[in-house]
């Protein structure tokens, strides 16, 4: 094989020229021998300080990334190329994708080419419905790989196992549930209302000095896997878990927390009435709701208003945009301070 042959003290420069000059073989890697090393070559060429040989060995192949586009180039026109999916959120070993309804007949076949391209994934779904109903679940579709919708997703140092059509989980805001678990302070007792399959209790605890977390959730379903993870991740001794509706719960609690977290972003500011009473003075409450970017500083006005009705006045400290919907639409984090007077 064709091959540019120099001493190991000029490699450098060689290498630098082969690839100025274009001739660098892009499918086999140099070989090096003692005090010299070979590049293989498409064509000869002439480099001060090297030599153009032809080798008897062969090269070592250099790995080829497959990608999803190289094993769809065939089966779909240029213009179904174009709108693949650009995202995908990965949940665990599941790859979920949205796949567009003009792609639908071919659906399998761009599931099986992700599954081939990315090795930490078991399945490929689609989602079939989005996120509804009180329990803020969705349906999603099996599309390849093992048929299980059953999972185990790793962030920010807690392992969650969960079921994709039975509890609401979102990978995308484990940054969120970070931000909020480093503000914790030493000794902290916290609630998380809606607590889903348990993220945020288990994040809080296992990233903060909090003394402890309590979860509420109505979904059956959320709170088995929530009290589930509380075992896998062993913080039982920190992390709490309560099955029903929190308007119910929270007044015969009769408890105060220093931090409370809502991550209900459609109805969350409903439940202010239950949930203010139960904030110690000087208290935090992390409250989500959906929002335009236009109305994040009218909706800030409106939380502060609707808190002093209710006697309970508050500081707005933050205005986080925590994860992005649509063009223009945000899921946004109002971090609230309970006045000490
Ligand atoms: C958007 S999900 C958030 C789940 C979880 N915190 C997470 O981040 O993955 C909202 C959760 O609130 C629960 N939920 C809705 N209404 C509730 C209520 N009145 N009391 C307790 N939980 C409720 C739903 O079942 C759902 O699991």
């Amino acid at each position: 094989m064709l091959a540019v042959f120099t001493e190991l003290k000029n490699a450098q420069r060689v290498r630098k020229e082969l690839s100025k000059k274009d001739v660098m073989h892009p499918d086999f890697r140099a070989v090096k021998e003692l005090d010299y090393i070979y590049f293989p070559i498409t064509k000869s060429v002439k480099i001060p300080g090297s030599k153009v040989v032809n080798t008897k060995f062969e090269f070592p192949l250099i790995p080829k990334v497959v990608t999803v586009e190289d094993l769809l180039k065939k089966s779909l026109t240029k213009k179904e190329m174009e709108i693949l999916p650009q995202s995908q959120e990965i949940v665990g070993k599941i790859m979920v994708l949205e796949i567009p309804e003009t792609l639908k007949n071919k659906e399998k076949q761009i599931a099986e080419a992700y599954l081939k391209t990315h090795i930490h994934i078991d399945t490929v779904v689609k989602k079939s419905a989005i996120h509804s109903g009180i329990y803020r679940t969705r349906k999603v579709k099996i599309l390849a790989g093992k048929k299980s919708k059953e999972t185990i997703h790793h962030e920010n140092g807690i392992n969650l196992k969960l079921h994709l059509e039975l509890v609401y989980f979102s990978a995308r805001t484990g940054s969120e549930r970070l931000r909020v678990a480093k503000q914790a302070k030493k000794g902290e007792e916290i609630l998380v209302m809606f607590s889903g399959c348990a993220p945020f209790p288990l994040v809080i605890a296992k990233n903060s000095p909090a003394k402890s977390v309590l979860g509420i959730e109505l979904n059956p379903s959320g709170h088995f896997y929530g009290a589930e993870n509380v075992r896998l991740n062993k913080l039982g001794d920190k992390v709490f878990l309560k099955q029903g509706d929190v308007r119910e719960i929270l007044p015969k609690l009769k408890k105060k927390f220093d931090r409370i977290c809502m991550p209900l972003p459609k109805t969350a500011e409903t439940f202010l009435d239950v949930t203010l009473p139960c904030v110690k003075k000087g208290g935090m409450i992390h409250l989500y709701v959906f929002l335009g970017k236009d109305q994040i500083d009218s909706t800030a006005k409106l939380i502060s208003k609707k808190c002093k009705e209710l006697r309970y006045p508050v500081r707005v400290l933050r205005k986080i945009k925590c994860g992005q919907y649509s063009p223009g639409w945000y899921r946004v984090c109002f971090d609230l301070k309970l006045k000490e007077k």
